[in-house]
């Protein structure tokens, strides 16, 4: 099981510990809201490493250790941190793993999760590395799915906006590739889904790659929205040329069909109006929400105490 294993990318998460992650996020979820408290982490301790800037995940880890009872040590940000003074991320990783029970890092660099992970001795989760990997964006995106439809076979799933960029992108597609479900992928040209995360994917799971999201927007069942990942341009030229590239406005939800959700990892800039907030097909402030039961359940299930 998931006990004292370090969760970088989703392949580190069979499907059957996924499951379990997510029957136990919905008693977390039940006990949050009878307002019980639960002390069973009490003498355990998360560290956290934001290299990047962050709201949600970062909250929503810290909010899920606090309930579960345990305590928190944070370094929002790296200037305030021997990182500015040239401490390799190895050296910190080595001292973190002496003052905490578990390591969540947030890293503009790809692979650097990983890289942590072996000087950590304590179980390390990726909170995003570069354009690389969001696992625990995924399990909250799929636990938000799986409440809504009870799960992913023959779900079509539209992810729209920067493919390229965005993490959350490639974390999602690669963990529904263990599934029948159907993905669009629905991208400005320059933003598509890099060839080297497609390619990876198994063999027998299609995509369907496409420009034209009116085309695909009747059968879709989850509408996955993103923002355009302006800080990881190399050239703002290339930024200049997709902004305002697609929007999701009020008479999209009117092409959509009966019982769709829009989803969104967040922050959203101008890719969905907010009036679209007010429809029935809005998920995205309740998938965030759904963010602390589900790190509750995986930071229980690595620490073991589950
Ligand atoms: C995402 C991220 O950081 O990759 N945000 C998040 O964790 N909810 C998406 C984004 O920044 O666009």
């Amino acid at each position: 099981m998931l006990k004292q294993r370090d969760v970088v990318s989703v392949d580190d998460i069979e499907t059957d510990e996924m499951f379990a992650i997510f029957e136990l996020a919905k008693k977390y979820e039940n006990l949050l809201k009878s307002g019980k408290r639960i002390s069973d982490f009490e003498s355990k301790i998360m560290a956290t490493f934001f290299y990047e800037p962050s709201t949600r995940t970062r909250l929503s880890f810290e909010s899920a250790m606090h309930r579960l009872g345990g305590s928190v040590l944070s370094v929002p940000e790296p200037k305030s941190s021997s990182a500015a003074k040239g401490e390799t991320l190895a050296d910190t990783m080595r001292m973190a793993s002496a003052y905490s029970d578990i390591i969540v890092i947030r890293h503009p660099l790809d692979g650097s999760a990983r890289l942590a992970s072996k000087f950590s001795s304590v179980p390390v989760i990726n909170g995003g590395d570069g354009s690389g990997q969001h696992p625990t964006q995924t399990l909250l995106d799929l636990y938000t799915m799986w409440k809504e439809f009870g799960g992913f076979d023959k779900l079509t799933i539209t992810v729209l906006g920067d493919l390229k960029y965005g993490r959350t992108t490639h974390s999602l597609i690669r963990m529904l590739s263990r599934f029948k479900a159907n993905v669009n992928l629905v991208s400005p040209d320059t933003l598509k889904m890099p060839e080297h995360v497609i390619s990876a994917l198994p063999k027998n799971f299609k995509v369907n790659v496409t420009g034209d999201l009116n085309a695909v927007l009747p059968k879709t069942d989850v509408l996955y929205v993103t923002r355009i990942q302006k800080e990881r341009f190399v050239d703002p030229n290339e930024y200049q040329g997709v902004i305002g590239a697609y929007s999701i406005n009020l008479e999209t939800t009117q092409e959509m069909k009966k019982g769709s959700i829009i989803m969104h990892p967040l922050p959203r800039i101008d890719e969905i109006t907010p009036d679209v907030d007010e429809t029935v097909n809005a998920r995205y402030f309740q998938q965030a929400a759904n963010g602390v039961p589900v790190r509750m359940a995986l930071i229980s299930k690595m620490l073991g105490v589950n």
